[in-house]
């Protein structure tokens, strides 16, 4: 029977009993230094560092139903065979009969403990796993009890298929590349260490070990080892019926020396006699390395009970102290909830957009999109690095304003891609702006806009329309001047040629042109035609936005310096913004100038200018589109967000129905460009057309009813599913985000609510705490963890409905929490790091009223070191603490009361 998630504690820990009952609940364990498993209650799952080393086989969502060659412990008694993880021929067959094991599953962050209970056999097991945040290597302890009245001989079996190579091999030589392995035994454990790494574009020798070890409780040896899966599941045997394991045959010594066969980490642990209650310890490391000293090294750190509880408590402090960031509302399973949305940030830096069993797709790395939103929650957690993380990313912009879309490894190291003509994301050049901006908000470094960054060049010209035959290897991916120097520029100008390019670049309803796609990825068959005034709207927004930071920036900064190619996006007085012909050759004139090297001429600007030339320019687009996307629907309507590649509006009222997508509406309201009555009418059709409570909320789009080859693969996928119509939690957030900051809060808590309300109906959710990229139509959340949505879900809840955040590095508050986010005693708290310091802000709401209905009348600081609580001053309903007096603050225990009255 399936039952429900019971959170544990504050920290978010969560128990489900039964979890055999529900398909598809997978969870991550891993590292910061790379090691990234997967890992289902039964233990099935893989574990990777990167697309090329996999230490368990690949496995995708439909797999955790059928592979049964993953992780196992087996416990060898005179009764038979008993497998501690549940994976056994007989326990399959009595899945969902009373002779059923009972099974209880409890996790925390990156930790995951199932214990079992056998009436048949009288045994208990515990089965715990995790990943130590800084070594290459996952460990499972595995503690079995007698729970017979009468002693027991028990004989402990780990059993781990070793794939040891590449993900691609699975389809690509399988079979070859388990020759090309080389298994030895130790005397802990079995490694393979592959003679290459096969790839027929070019192999190469490999120098990576995988291997699985195991010590007994104590630190003793194993007995033995059966180092391939031939030798493990014997001549018609399976997994579920290993005859090593049934017919407990023999296990071969340390020292042993197997070529080219597919390996096992089986580990045959010597019999121990269990009294009754007596329980017996097994350790065991799955591990990734080049270091052949490492294995030893992690045995001696880890190889004994003690140890291993050691490493696992540093593992859950690690990761607890590094979600910084509490909440404490009216719902305590709220709360809980986003303690794991606050991780999930920390869990997609890692796997990027893979290595999920949903995530079955790309071979690790994030998209750039991707990369800059993380960045938002690292701001709210840990803004330390965050400004050289920003500048050096900005060097994967080209002059051209496209950017470089593959991401190495390591801080700003872009790929060049020679792959020809390179998609061009048209919504690519906007994030950067948006993530910069709240970095300077909340640190109040303004100056990193005249940070001077380099460009990124490869073959690539003319965004993304011309390659570039003059570039070779040795000019290097760092953009030139004509003399042949690297030519460096201000962040600012990298933003300004982002977004001006992105401005000339239109399309014939004078709309910016939809290119390879935008954010949404699924809209990828309308490159001639197509238009997106969703992200238009999102660049005027954010043109003004620009605008603003040059108009503080002109207090300092008289002389703005740019390459002097920008006199061709900057020409005044400004173009007729009308003029299709006129933007085409201004984008060709300045592409072209910078097609292959810069000059190194530079001009100057002065910033009050350019401030003006950027908000007349998002001043036209706003009133164009006011003026031409506006579907009117009786007294509602909404925004048309796209042209197809026959230049036909997508949206409107068809003859299947209403034909409305969200995105168009988010960015439209969140911009600025919605006016407030259009807010009203936009979230009444959303209401009418997209809200489905069941599903989780607000849907992406309507059911089109039509392949729609002009316009994206989205629409060849079931409506419901993924970019077609599912509740799309990314763009949900980012809807409710922009109704918080137009003032419409009831609006934007039911959108964010309904969504975290969504993930925890477990019954239907079918996912462990956090925010997945999607529910589909039946509620089921899918493809858990990894997903934008995460970021943007904390830094909507922190900056708009606690309304705690930065305002060019002094902290501003004005909380615009609704009446059922109190509890009972009238509060609501969010505890989170601010200027290097810690604060616990508390908003008191004693008579328990509505937002609208409240006003911020009084506030208070409290600190450590001083017992007087200081009356902090209030205008206008909010609260400024200025950086001189953050900067003055003790490290800790800050605390700020605000009172609603
Ligand atoms: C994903 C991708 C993101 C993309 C979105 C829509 O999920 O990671 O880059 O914009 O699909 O296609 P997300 O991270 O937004 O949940």
């Amino acid at each position: 029977m399936m039952e429900k998630i019971r959170f544990l504690d504050e920290n978010g820990t969560f128990e489900l009993r039964n979890p055999e009952a529900v398909s598809g609940l997978y969870f991550p364990l891993a590292s910061e230094t790379g090691l990234k498993s997967a890992i289902a209650p039964d233990l099935a799952g893989d574990s990777k560092l990167d697309q090329e080393s996999f230490l368990l086989e690949p496995v995708s969502i439909e797999d955790l139903r059928n592979s049964r060659g993953t992780r196992n412990f087996w416990c060898v008694t005179e009764k038979g065979c008993w497998s501690a993880s549940g994976v056994s021929a007989e326990q399959e067959a009595a899945r969902f009969t009373p002779d059923q094991d009972e099974s209880v599953l409890t996790a925390g962050f990156l930790w995951q403990t199932v214990r079992r209970t056998s009436r048949r056999y009288g045994l208990q097991a515990e089965l715990t796993a995790f990943v130590p945040p800084d070594e290459n290597v996952e460990i499972l302890e595995a503690r079995v009890t007698n729970r017979d009245a009468a002693p027991q001989r028990v004989t402990g079996v780990a059993a781990v298929p070793i794939y040891g190579r590449s993900a691609d091999n699975l389809r690509d030589h399988r079979n070859v590349t388990s020759m090309l392995h080389r298994i030895r035994t130790t005397k802990y454990g079995v490694q393979v260490k592959p003679t290459m790494s096969f790839d027929e574009k070019g192999h190469r020798e490999n120098r990576r070990i995988y291997y699985v070890c195991g010590t007994t409780g104590n630190g003793g040896a194993p007995a033995g080892f059966y180092p391939t899966v031939q030798e493990f599941v014997g001549e018609g045997g399976t997994f579920l019926h290993p005859r090593a394991v049934c017919e407990d045959r023999e296990a071969r010594p340390a020292g042993m020396e197997i070529d080219g066969r597919e390996a096992m980490g089986g580990i045959r642990f010597p019999e121990v006699t269990l009294g009754p209650g007596e329980t017996s310890v097994y350790l065991i490391f799955l591990g990734i390395t080049e270091d052949a000293g490492d294995m030893d090294r992690i045995l001696t750190a880890c190889g004994t009970e003690e140890r291993v509880h050691a490493a696992l408590e540093r593992t859950k402090a690690y990761w607890q102290d590094k979600v910084n960031v509490r909440y404490q509302t009216g719902s305590a399973d709220f709360d809980r909830l986003m303690r794991w949305v606050s991780l999930q940030p920390l869990l997609r830096r890692i796997y990027g957009c893979s290595f999920l069993p949903h995530h079955d797709y790309g071979r690790g790395g994030r998209g750039w999109r991707d990369l800059w939103q993380d960045c938002l929650s690292l701001l709210l957690m840990d803004p330390g690095g965050v400004g050289e993380m920003i500048q050096a990313s900005f060097g994967g912009v080209r002059m051209d304003g496209t950017n470089a879309t593959i991401i190495g490894e390591g801080l700003g190291n872009f790929i060049a891609d020679r792959n020809g003509i390179a998609r061009v994301w048209m919504d690519h050049a906007l994030w950067p702006l948006m993530t910069t901006k709240l970095y300077i908000d909340q640190t109040g470094d303004l100056d990193i806009l005249r940070a001077k960054v380099s460009y990124f060049k490869d073959p690539q010209a003319m965004r993304g329309t011309e390659i570039d035959g003059q570039w070779d290897p040795a000019y290097g991916n760092r953009q030139r001047t004509a003399s042949g120097e690297v030519y460096t520029g201000s962040i600012l100008e990298h933003l300004l040629i982002q977004h001006l390019t992105a401005f000339y670049e239109v399309g014939e309803h004078n709309i910016f042109r939809l290119r390879g796609a935008d954010w949404n990825d699924a809209l990828d068959m309308a490159t001639e035609r197509g238009e997106s005034v969703a992200f238009t709207c999102a660049y005027a927004g954010n043109l003004k936005d620009l605008a603003g930071l040059l108009r503080r920036l002109a207090e300092t900064w008289k002389n703005v310096e740019l390459a002097e190619e920008l006199e061709e996006l900057l020409r005044t007085p400004p173009m007729a913004c009308d003029d299709l012909s006129e933007k085409k050759a201004v984008l060709e004139r300045y592409t072209r100038r910078c097609a292959h090297n810069v000059s190194g001429g530079t001009i100057r600007v002065l910033p009050m200018e350019l401030a003006e030339n950027l908000e007349g320019k998002a001043d036209w687009l706003m009133e164009h589109i006011r003026r031409q996307e506006w579907i009117a629907d009786g007294r509602d309507g909404w925004f048309n967000s796209y042209y197809d590649n026959h230049g036909q509006p997508l949206e409107g009222i068809a003859e299947t129905g209403a034909r409305m997508m969200l995105t168009g509406q988010v960015f439209a309201i969140m911009s600025g460009t919605a006016t407030e009555e259009q807010v009203k009418a936009i979230a009444r059709s959303a209401d009418k057309y997209l809200y489905k409570k069941e599903e989780g909320g607000y849907r992406l789009n309507t059911d089109f009813h039509e392949l729609k080859f002009d316009m994206g693969r989205m629409f060849g996928f079931a409506y419901g599913e993924k970019e077609n119509g599912a509740v799309f939690s990314h763009m949900t957030v980012m809807y409710a985000n922009a109704l918080y900051r137009r003032g419409f809060v009831r609006e934007g808590y039911k959108a964010l609510q309904t969504l975290a309300d969504a993930a925890l109906d477990f019954e239907s959710s079918k996912i462990y705490p956090g925010i997945p990229e999607y529910f589909n139509a039946e509620g089921r959340g899918m493809y858990h963890y990894l997903t934008g949505a995460a970021s943007w879900y904390m830094l909507t809840v922190i900056t708009e409905a606690f309304g705690v955040r930065g305002e060019n590095g002094s902290l501003a508050i004005a909380p615009k929490l609704v009446r059922e986010q109190f509890g009972e005693a009238g509060t609501a708290s969010l505890a989170l790091p601010f200027a290097g310091k810690r604060f616990q802000v508390i908003a008191v709401n004693l008579s328990r009223k509505d937002y609208g209905e409240y006003r911020l009348e009084k506030a208070y600081l409290t600190t450590a070191d001083g017992p007087q609580m200081r009356r902090l001053p209030v205008a206008e309903g909010r609260v400024l603490l200025d950086r001189a007096l953050l900067d003055r603050l003790p490290v800790t225990e800050n605390q700020i009361t605000v009172e609603l009255m």
